[in-house]
Formats: structure tokens, sequence, C-alpha cells
């Protein structure tokens, strides 16, 4: 499913004072594209993935995902939509901690419309074998406060790819964990692009998860550059 943002900008309100933090985003992803988010700290990133994932909305300015838009939306679609067709990492897990790590995996195959084959067993057998590919097949029981910072962020990260989402927004995915798991991590991110021909969309400071990403944008004062584009590229939204 492909990503359309249109002269998008977010402010927030603090104490009387408006702090402009994306000023006129316009942006097109192609649909099976895996795209990397860097910039500095505090620069919009979390900000600009939340948008296009529907978790908040712009102060101005469209999101289009399939076709899709956002902006018109209630809560509530968004929600459904999200359900449906969206899978998100967050930068601080957000797992349920009254839930175990297979039934926090289990979580959106249970609000999918159309829910895997065998039922209770079936959603069961699907959380466990995710979980086993992210190298946690033997803590499936515990409770995220009985989990390591990593293998949190590797449940959050099976989590999210349960209901094989069209999209998948990870906010950095490989941030806490070390080499080898990163590489794990990466692997499966690759495959599920490739086999579930989810669209990827990645905030990273990992240069060789960077690397890996078809296209690389940095947030620069409020705005995206494309990285490496020529100038004749900048703002050709319509290439690819
Ligand atoms: N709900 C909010 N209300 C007010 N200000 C906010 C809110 N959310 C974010 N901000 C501000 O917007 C700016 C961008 O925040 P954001 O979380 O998008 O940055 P980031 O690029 O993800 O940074 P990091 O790399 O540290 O995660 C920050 O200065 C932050 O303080
Ligand atoms: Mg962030």
């Amino acid at each position: 499913m492909n990503i359309e943002l249109e002269g998008v900008e977010k402010e927030f309100r603090i104490g009387g004072r408006t702090l402009p933090i994306l000023r006129g985003i316009d942006l097109l992803i192609p649909e099976q594209s895996v795209v990397a988010l860097v910039g500095p700290s505090g620069s919009g990133k979390t900000t600009l993935l939340g948008l296009m994932a529907g978790l908040d909305s712009p102060t101005r300015g469209r999101v289009l995902l399939g076709t899709t838009d956002l902006t018109g939306a209630s809560e509530e679609e968004r929600a459904a939509f999200r359900a449906r067709h969206v899978g998100f990492v967050f930068q601080t897990f957000h797992l349920l901690p009254s839930l175990t790590a297979r039934e926090n995996v289990q979580v959106p195959l249970e609000l999918h419309p159309d829910k895997p084959a065998g039922g209770a067993g079936g959603i069961r057998r699907r959380a466990e074998d995710l979980l086993a590919r992210v190298g946690l097949g033997d803590r499936v029981d515990h409770y995220p406060a009985q989990l390591s910072g990593g293998e949190r962020q590797r449940v959050a990260l099976a989590r999210a790819f349960s209901a094989r989402p069209a999209i998948l927004f990870a906010d950095e995915p490989t941030g806490n964990l070390d080499r080898a798991t990163g590489a794990g991590i990466v692997e499966l991110l690759e495959e599920l692009n490739r086999e579930a021909k989810t669209t990827l969309v990645l905030v990273t400071h990992d240069m060789e998860l960077a690397s890996r990403a078809g296209r690389v944008y940095r947030m620069v004062d409020g705005t995206v550059q494309r990285e490496g584009a020529t100038t004749a590229a900048v703002g050709g939204a319509g290439e690819g």
C-alpha cells in the first residue's frame, strides 16, 4: 500500500505557545518500498511516523494510505483502518503489561477482521512461531516486566508483524539490540517486505539498516529531504 502526504504541517500548543514541528511535507512512498527516515533527536521523526500511521492528525495537509484519506476520518475509522492494514513498533514498545509476550503478539490477530485459520489454536501457534523467529521461543509466557529491554522490543516487533500488515512503521526497531540480534530483525523485516509485500517505513540511527532501504529521507527544518538524490530528483515525488 502506498503512502501520500500533501502539505502536511504539525504544530503543538504548549502553555499558550505554538510550536511548529513539521512545516509542509510532500511525500510519496510507493507500495512495497523500504524507506528509512533519519534526523537528529527532536527533529520530528516520531511525530511524522504517527501522522503517517493515522495515530494523530496533521494541523494542516492530507495523509492518504492507499486510497483512504485518513485526514477526514474519525478516530474510530482510523482505528479500524489501522487494525486491518497497519503495524506499528513504538520507540517505547507500548506492550500491555498485564499480558504475556504471547498474548501481546495475539492482540492484532484477535482484532483483525480476517483471523488465521484454526481458531484460538491457530492464533496461538502463529504468535508462538513469530516469537520463536525473534529468538524468544522460551519466553512466551513472560510478562513485559519479566523481559529485558531488547526482549520487549522483539515482542513489539513480533506483535507488529503478526497480522501481516500492508504497511509497517517502526521507530528505531534495532535501537536497543546488539549487532547479531539487530541483523536478525533486519532479515525478518526484509522477509516481510518480500513475502507479504509490506511497505516499510523505518526511523533509525542505524546506518547499516538505513543502507538497506531503497530511499533515505532526512528531517531538515521540519521538512524531509531525500538523501543521495540529485537536485533534479528532489521534490520529484512521482519517480519510481
Ligand atoms: N504531544 C506533544 N506536545 C508537545 N510537543 C511535542 C509533542 N510530541 C512531540 N513534541 C515535540 O516535538 C518535537 C519532535 O518530537 P519527536 O518525538 O517527533 O522527535 P524525534 O525526531 O522522534 O526525536 P528522537 O530521535 O529523540 O526520538 C520535540 O521537540 C518534542 O518535544
Ligand atoms: Mg522519536
